[in-house]
């Protein structure tokens, strides 16, 4: 029996030309004409002006952070499911995240909680697109303009969403992405963010490069960071970027064959989402558990394990967590994260596999 993994990149285009390219010209490192082509096709993808590469999302977002003046004991407003490194790039400016909850059907943060967290302190919101749904922007920028904030998109895993027909990486002061290996768009490891302000730009490429003076070789006017993606990482991101559209709808096909297979469930697992205002993409597609089956979700990965079939547990809250606990008074993600169940979403799946995976499913929960 075939095993089902939950996540796996697909080269199928130009990665191997593109990446010999590289070794036959020795441009492996940090500069070359894949770094610039990868970040214009990106900027135009996303429909902004600037586009800087970065060597991870974790690194794309502290330097978002650093570029846009965070200090330590300032305060960012952040959802409390979310991957950790949103939380965690906060810390790394000595600056404190504080938590807000979530909306039940997107798990995205829940724009009516913010304002009640806003404090003198608070510099920006920090929204994240999770699993590929977008958050309710309109509504967070205008709680961010009412207040002088900058909003910083995570959209580490939201390649391409939109929300009301405009994408996400422009819908913010700024945005970051991730392309790790199991992200719709990768590069093995790498991040990017995206901009339309051009003194931001400017900044983000020069905390990226060490602080170093681009007038000026070897003069360094501030402490920046080596965050720098590697031409051979840019190379498979332009080979990915020539396909994304392709990706796109590989996972929309997939989303619309899991709700067709899961339709006969529906009285037991509740299916993603629609809003009219988004457009989300299938970075990971969820299923949750009906209200009270929270403890019964770990069994139902067992078995879906023992079938072949691997799947990941929806976030947990970042309060929670060791370096962010605290009493919860996240009631939504308290109960929604503990039924939420990743199912397998690549590109690679047939509607075979996943009629296979509704199937154990269905035994699973039977
Ligand atoms: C929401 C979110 N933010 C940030 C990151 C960090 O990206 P990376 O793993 O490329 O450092 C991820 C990555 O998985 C993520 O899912």
């Amino acid at each position: 029996m075939k095993r089902i993994s939950v996540a796996q990149p697909k080269l199928a285009g130009n990665e191997r030309n593109y990446v010999l390219d590289c070794l036959d010209t020795n441009w492996i490192s940090s500069n070359g004409k894949y770094i610039t082509a990868f970040e214009q096709k990106f900027a135009e993808f996303c429909g902004v002006r600037h586009a800087i590469a970065a060597n991870n999302g974790t690194t794309a977002l502290h330097l978002a952070l650093v570029a846009m003046g965070l200090q330590p004991d300032d305060e960012v407003i952040v959802p409390t499911v979310t991957y950790i490194a949103t939380a965690n790039a906060v810390r790394y400016c000595f600056a404190k995240p504080v938590l807000v909850d979530v909306c039940a059907d997107t798990m995205n943060i829940d724009p009516a909680a913010i304002e009640a967290k806003i404090t003198p302190k608070t510099r920006g919101i920090i929204p994240v697109h999770l699993y590929g749904h977008p958050a309710d922007m309109d509504a967070i920028n205008e709680i961010a303009a009412r207040h002088g904030l900058w909003v910083l998109e995570d959209a580490a895993e939201a390649h391409g969403a939109e929300v009301r027909g405009r994408r996400v990486g422009g819908l913010g002061t700024c945005a970051t992405f991730s392309f790790f290996g199991n992200k719709i768009v990768t590069t093995g490891e790498g991040g990017m963010i995206t901009t339309n302000d051009d003194e931001l730009a400017a900044k983000l490429r020069l905390f990226r490069g060490q602080g170093m003076d681009p007038q000026r070789r070897y003069w360094f006017p501030v402490i920046g960071y080596n965050y720098r993606m590697t031409n051979i990482q840019a190379a498979i991101g332009l080979a990915q970027m020539e396909n994304v559209d392709n990706a796109l709808a590989e996972r929309e096909r997939l989303a619309g064959w899991y709700n067709e297979a899961l339709a006969g469930l529906e009285g037991k697992i509740v299916l993603p989402v629609k809003k009219d205002w988004a457009k989300e993409v299938y970075w990971m597609y969820n299923i949750f558990l009906r209200e009270g089956d929270g403890e019964r979700r770990d069994a139902v990965m067992r078995h879906l394990d023992e079938q072949g079939i691997e799947t990941r547990p929806v976030f947990y809250p970042m309060h929670v967590m060791p370096p962010y606990l605290e009493p919860s008074t996240y009631p939504v993600a308290d109960e929604w994260s503990q039924r939420g169940i990743n199912l397998p979403t690549h590109q690679d799946l047939t509607r075979e596999d996943v009629n296979r995976i509704a199937d154990s499913l269905a035994a699973a929960l039977a």
